[in-house]
């Protein structure tokens, strides 16, 4: 496995790989890693010759009250990970190459990304878009691995991919979890034992809806009040947003569609921001 820091590295990289016809597979990642993210890295490999990983803590995708500073890192230990898993190379970007200090172009999704984390995150999804195209501008991937436990990013990405001709295949991962159910997350990092075992209540609460939803209730309205009256028991918890939506547009639905609805929940635990999802 090799890192990189260079432009010229990557584009060298792009340009040999595919005139040997290889297939590239990226997992553009913040670090941080877990094993969420490392089944992205090995279903890259199966699916890739030529695996690339990169980890950038992205500035423009943190809003000026929020955690850029004290985001968790720990370079040695990803990279360690990250050859286990099957990476081939790792883009270490600094920040000057990705913003230098006259940058001003960003990439704007005007749909998908409005409702949700948009409303409490407005510079959320700008920031992930621009990264991301300029990331697949520079890594030249046949497709790209995104979680599915943000998401509303995969959805913004997939649209951003459409809509400008993007020749990147987006390729999604189901959401890895922790025994106890809790979605894995690099934040997970800022919780205490006690704050954990009040972050379980999403977890549970989408498990419950989904059983609500295999019984046969389909009103969305009835699914939301009763994930809301999970939540509410605990009091450690500041529920954000509680939606059912489709998965592609983010547009809220009246009835849930079986194979095409998306229960969404952000939380507060504490100072901790928490998102997970079910599909159903
Ligand atoms: P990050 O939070 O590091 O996540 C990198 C990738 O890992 C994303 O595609 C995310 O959805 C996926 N991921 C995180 N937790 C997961 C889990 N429990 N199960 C499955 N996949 C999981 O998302 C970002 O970074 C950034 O926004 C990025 C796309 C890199 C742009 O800066």
């Amino acid at each position: 496995m090799q890192t990189h820091d260079s432009l010229s590295a990557m584009v060298q990289l792009a340009a040999e790989t595919r005139a040997a016809g290889k297939t590239i597979g990226f997992v553009p990642t913040m670090g941080a890693l877990h094993e969420g993210h490392l089944d992205l890295v090995r279903l890259a490999a199966k699916k890739a010759d030529v695996v690339v990983v990169s980890i950038f803590v992205n500035p423009t995708q943190f809003g000026p009250n929020e955690d850029f500073d004290r985001y968790p890192r720990d370079l040695e230990g990803d990279l360690a990970k990250c050859e286990t898993a099957g990476a081939h190379h790792i883009f270490l970007p600094g920040r000057g190459l990705i913003y230098p200090h006259d940058y001003s172009t960003y990439v704007t999704e005007e749909s998908v990304a409005k409702p949700l984390e948009g409303e409490s995150r407005p510079q959320f999804f700008r920031g992930v878009a621009t990264v991301v195209l300029k990331l697949f501008n520079i890594i030249q991937p046949h497709f790209a691995v995104f979680g599915q436990k943000d998401a509303q990013q995969l959805a913004v990405i997939r649209k951003m991919v459409a809509d400008l001709h993007v020749p990147v295949e987006i390729v999604a991962a189901p959401t890895a979890r922790d025994p106890d159910g809790l979605a894995m997350s690099s934040r997970n990092a800022y919780l205490t034992s006690s704050q954990r075992e009040a972050a379980l209540v999403i977890s549970r609460t989408l498990r419950q809806i989904e059983s609500m939803v295999a019984k046969g209730e389909r009103r969305a309205e009835r699914l939301v009040a009763e994930a809301t009256h999970i939540l509410a028991d605990e009091r450690r918890l500041r529920v954000i947003y509680v939606s059912i939506v489709d998965p592609a547009t983010m547009q809220k639905q009246i009835t849930v569609e079986p194979g095409n609805s998306l229960m969404a929940i952000a939380a507060w635990v504490d100072q901790t921001r928490l998102i997970d999802n079910i599909l159903f």
